[in-house]
């Protein structure tokens, strides 16, 4: 099997109801960390990593998020014309080559695995990466690229993991542990969202895979799991019961759930205080808040 990856998954198929009723009408994937919608930073990290094509299971009402891929040629005269060439090298870097992206409908919300078995077709016979654009990570290399490298040697699957507390392991995919090599262990089974107590460590998985093409065989198989949903989690397990090998990579860099409220917020301190732009004027408004802790009630 080849160990080089060049096609990546991105499913942004869900409801994201955690963010209604903004999502009611914009994709979650479009909202604005800083300056650029989450699915950028997501692109950004995949094309580091060597990715090529970019498989996109979309759903109803994700319109916004295809329009964003497309050129924009009128936008781009007009800063052309006024000499704004910053804002135009910024508009270029978000365009994409023409047949780079593909688009797949996820008819119904059923879950994360039955989002990546849509996009099976595309995928034939070749390991391929899965990004969830809702987990942003700011590493001095981008994630995806340090994990691509980590398989090269190891081939299988591989999934990013991260230390969570105790408390938080019910909210996870979570590993058991066969084997830890540091910055990568061998994984004895994977557990979805364990009930509290039962997580067999405190190891996560978040939303970056490598994966082998099995798992979307797998996942033919597959009936819903944990909370009724078809899970990635699952499928992948099923690799380990076949007896062949899936890594949890623990990866360099933080991970900020922006899926969620608190953590949209603090990706948009953390991004906010490391832009050139505005690190100084946030930076000083920061200090200020802290100083005076109740000024914005
Ligand atoms: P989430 O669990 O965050 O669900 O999905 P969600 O629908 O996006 O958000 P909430 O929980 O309702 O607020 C994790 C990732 O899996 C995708 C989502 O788009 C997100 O990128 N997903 C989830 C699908 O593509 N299809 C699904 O059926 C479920």
């Amino acid at each position: 099997m080849k160990r080089r990856v060049t096609k990546a998954i991105f499913p942004v198929a869900g409801l994201g109801t955690r963010f209604l009723p903004a999502t009611k009408s914009i994709p979650k994937e479009i909202m604005t960390l800083v300056d650029r919608p989450l699915i950028q930073y997501a692109i950004d990290e995949a094309r580091a990593a060597g990715i090529k094509e970019f498989i996109f299971v979309t759903s109803r009402g994700k319109g916004a998020l295809e329009d964003y891929f497309d050129h924009a040629p009128i936008l781009e005269s007009a800063l052309r014309k006024k000499g704004k060439k910053d804002l135009l090298e910024c508009l270029k870097a978000t365009n994409m080559d023409s047949g780079a992206i593909a688009y797949i409908r996820q008819h119904r919300a059923l879950g994360l695995g039955h989002a990546v078995w849509c996009a099976r077709r595309l995928i034939a016979n070749e390991p391929f990466a899965v990004i969830l654009p809702d987990d942003v990570i700011a590493a001095e290399k981008p994630c995806l690229q340090q994990m691509v490298e980590a398989y090269r040697e190891t081939g299988g699957c591989m999934v990013a993991a991260m230390e969570v507390p105790p408390e938080a392991a019910s909210s996870y995919g979570v590993l058991d542990v066969k084997e830890d090599m540091g910055s990568m262990v061998r994984v004895n089974s994977m557990v979805e969202k364990p009930a509290p107590g039962e997580a067999p460590s405190n190891l996560a998985v978040i939303g970056r895979y490598i994966l082998s093409p099995n798992v979307l065989q797998n996942l033919n198989r597959l009936k819903s799991g944990a909370g009724g949903e078809i899970q990635l989690t699952d499928a992948i397990a099923d690799e380990i019961k076949s007896g062949r090998d899936v890594y949890g990579y623990r990866f360099r860099g933080q991970r900020f759930d922006c899926g969620s409220k608190a953590g949209f917020l603090q990706a948009t301190v953390a991004f906010g205080l490391a832009h050139a732009e505005l690190r100084d004027e946030f930076g000083e408004y920061l200090r200020e808040m802290v100083s005076i802790p109740h000024a914005a009630q």
